[in-house]
C-alpha cells in the first residue's frame, strides 16, 4: 500500500518512507481522498501545448493518431547491421566501380546526414519535448528519437563499412558550405526550443515553438532530407550501393512518419490556439519555405555539377518546388510554386514500402517486434 501525505510545501504529493513497510490487510486499508479522485484525468481537458494535465498519465487518449504512429514507428523496427554492405564495400573499392561524380554524391551526401540526425535527435530531446504537454506527442517523440540515433547509426556504419575518412565526413558540416549554409538556416530554431529559459505560455513564445516545429518537420525532414534521399536511391536502382540505398529507405520511410507526425502535432496547436496564424505569421513562414528550397537546390548543384544517374539539378529545383508546396499545403498554407510537378515519381513507392517488400533484396532478416516472439 502506497501511503501519500500532502506535502505542506506545495501541491505535490510524496510518498511517505512508511510505503516501504509491508502493507496491513486490506480491510483496514483508507479510501483514496476525495481531492485526490478529482485530479482523474479527462481526455477533453488534455493540450499539445500549455496543458495543465498530468504528463505521466498516457490514457485516457486524446490524441489517439499519435499513439497509432507511436506504434507503427516500433513495427517498422529496423537495425543498421542486419544490412548486408559486402556489395558496396567491394564496388567502392573497386577502382572502375563508380565515377568521381558519383563517389563525390557519395561523399557529400553522408556529409550532410551523418550529423543531420544528431541535431535532430537534439532538438526533440533537449528541445520539443519539454515544450509538448500531450503524453501520446510524447510517448511518439521518445520513439522519433530512438530512430534518430539509429539513422546516425546507419550512416556511421556505411562511412566504416567504406573505410572514408571520418573526420572529413564527420566535419563536412563545418567545411562544405552548401552544408553549413543549411545548418545555419536551422540552428535559430534548435537554439530557441534548447534554450533552458525558453517556456510557451504567451502568444509570442508559442509562435516561437509553432514555427520551429514547423521549420523542423516541414524544412528539416521535409524538404532537406530529399536531395539526398533521391540521390542514394537512384543508385540503388541501378544497382549501385544497394546495402546504402537500403539502409536509405528504411530512413526515408521513418522520417516520412517524423514528418507526418510533425505536421499533425502542428495542426492540433493550430486548432486549439487559432490566434496564433495570424496573417504576418503566414508570410514569414512562407519566406523560410522558400529561402529553403533555395539552400537545397544549392546543395544539390553542389553534390552534382555535373547530370549523373538520370538526374541533373534542374529536375530538383522542379522536385524541391512540388515537395514545398506539399508542405505548405498540409499545414495550410497557400501553395508558392504554381504548376511544380514531381519528376520523381518513384519516390512515392520508396516512401510507402510495405514491411514485406525490400526493393533492393539485400536484407535477410525480416524484422517483426511483439507477437512474433514464441516462447514454447
Ligand atoms: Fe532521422
Ligand atoms: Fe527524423
Amino acid at each position: 500500500m502506497l501511503n501519500f501525505e500532502e506535502d505542506l510545501s506545495g501541491s505535490a504529493l510524496r510518498v511517505s518512507p512508511s510505503s516501504f513497510v509491508p502493507s496491513a490487510p486490506a480491510a483496514v486499508e483508507a479510501e483514496a481522498p476525495a481531492d485526490a479522485k478529482n485530479r482523474r484525468i479527462n481526455a477533453a481537458d488534455k493540450r499539445i501545448i500549455n496543458g495543465q494535465t498530468d504528463v505521466n498519465q498516457l490514457v485516457p487518449f486524446k490524441y489517439k493518431w499519435a499513439w497509432e504512429k507511436y506504434l507503427a514507428g516500433c513495427a517498422n523496427h529496423w537495425m543498421p547491421q542486419e544490412i548486408n554492405m559486402q556489395r558496396d564495400i567491394e564496388l567502392w573499392k573497386s577502382p572502375n566501380g563508380l565515377t568521381e561524380d558519383e563517389r563525390r554524391v557519395i561523399k557529400r551526401n553522408l556529409g550532410f546526414f551523418v550529423t543531420a540526425d544528431s541535431l535532430a535527435a537534439n532538438n526533440i530531446v533537449l528541445g520539443t519535448y519539454r515544450q509538448i504537454t500531450a503524453p501520446e506527442c510524447r510517448q511518439y517523440l521518445l520513439r522519433q528519437a530512438f530512430e534518430e540515433a539509429i539513422h546516425t547509426h546507419a550512416y556511421q556504419y556505411i562511412v566504416e563499412s567504406l573505410g572514408l575518412d571520418e573526420s572529413e565526413v564527420f566535419n563536412a558540416y563545418h567545411e562544405v558550405s552548401s552544408i553549413r549554409a543549411k545548418d545555419e538556416f536551422l540552428v535559430p530554431f534548435i537554439d530557441t526550443l534548447t534554450n533552458p529559459e525558453f517556456r510557451t505560455g504567451t502568444p509570442e513564445n508559442d509562435q516561437k515553438l509553432l514555427k520551429s516545429l514547423i521549420v523542423f518537420a516541414c524544412l528539416m525532414e521535409g524538404l532537406f532530407f530529399y536531395v539526398g534521399f533521391v540521390q542514394i536511391l537512384a543508385l540503388g536502382r541501378q544497382n549501385k550501393m544497394t546495402g546504402a540505398a537500403e539502409q536509405y529507405q528504411y530512413i526515408l520511410r521513418d522520417e516520412s512518419m517524423h514528418c507526418n507526425f510533425g505536421i499533425d502535432m502542428i495542426n492540433q496547436i493550430k486548432l486549439e490556439n487559432p490566434h496564433l496564424w495570424t496573417a504576418e505569421f503566414r508570410e514569414e513562414l512562407k519566406s523560410l519555405f522558400k529561402q529553403a528550397v533555395e539552400l537545397e537546390y544549392r546543395y544539390a548543384e553542389d553534390t552534382m555539377p555535373r547530370g549523373i544517374l538520370g538526374l541533373n539539378s534542374g529536375m530538383f529545383k522542379e522536385y524541391l518546388r512540388f515537395i514545398a508546396n506539399r508542405r505548405a499545403q498540409q499545414i495550410g498554407l497557400d501553395v508558392m510554386f504554381q504548376g511544380a510537378e514531381n519528376p520523381f515519381p518513384w519516390m512515392s513507392e520508396m516512401i510507402d514500402l510495405k514491411k514485406e517488400r525490400n526493393f533492393f533484396e539485400t536484407r535477410v532478416i525480416e524484422y517483426q517486434t511483439g507477437g512474433a516472439l514464441s516462447w514454447d
